[in-house]
């Protein structure tokens, strides 16, 4: 059987990397076309940076506090990057803006997992915040990323339902499970070539519903 050409995968965490697990446990089965190659943290604390070494894979830390500003901090971030010959970059739970220079050079090669279904809630508190505006239907998006935060084209969603007592926890456990599920799916789109940026839309070669969305039975 023919090797399957792996795409080299840098992903950039802040805390516990419960997806960038999900994402290293695809990337270990057979015909998966992506090979995790580096994990960077910009806190020397994450815990996800232990689980990584676990895995094998080669981490770098780079605090964000020993640089004087973003320019200087993206520019080790990029240098890390091209020294494990990274072709396509995840934000995995990675909790810095990134400079629009850093993020132009990335453009169509570097996504993000969020935690709410864009454009609805960007930015921080999703699932407080999902809960305060009383919406029925919350969720989760892989997109590219783009100089605006949480802005660029969508790949994945997957929906959940809010139920009667949720509390932020509850509802981010339910979002969480299903991020773990269309971070890696989104990422083989990606590294197949099979998501085409196409101005602000993301066209999926070979369409088919799971390729795009998910949506959880309701309970
Ligand atoms: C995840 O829920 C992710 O969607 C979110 O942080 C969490 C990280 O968890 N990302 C953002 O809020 C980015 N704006 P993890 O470290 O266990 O993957």
């Amino acid at each position: 059987m023919p090797a399957v050409s792996e795409t080299r995968v840098g992903v950039l965490i802040s805390g516990r990397g419960s997806n960038m697990v999900s994402l290293i446990e695809a990337a270990a089965q057979p015909g998966y076309p992506a090979d995790i190659v580096t994990v960077i943290s910009n806190r020397p604390e994450a815990g996800g940076l232990k689980r990584a070494e676990d895995a094998g894979i080669d981490t770098v830390v780079i605090d964000h506090k020993t640089h004087a500003d973003r320019a200087s901090f993206d520019a080790a971030l990029d240098a890390a990057l091209e020294a494990a010959k990274v072709e396509i970059v995840c934000l995995a739970g990675f909790m810095r803006l990134l400079t629009t220079e850093f993020t132009e050079k990335w453009r169509g090669r570097m996504i993000n997992i969020h935690p709410a279904l864009l454009p609805s809630f960007r930015g921080l508190h999703t699932h407080e915040r999902a809960l305060e505006a009383g919406v029925k239907i919350h969720g989760c998006t892989v997109h590219f990323v783009t100089p605006e935060m949480d802005v660029g084209p969508i790949i994945m969603q997957a929906a959940v339902p809010v139920l009667e007592g949720d509390t932020p926890e509850l509802l981010s456990a339910r979002v969480l499970a299903q991020e773990h599920i269309i971070y890696p799916a989104a990422l083989r789109l990606v590294c197949e070539g099979r998501a085409r940026i196409e101005g602000e839309r993301v066209a999926v070669d070979e369409f088919e519903v799971a390729d795009r969305a998910l949506v959880v039975p309701g309970v």
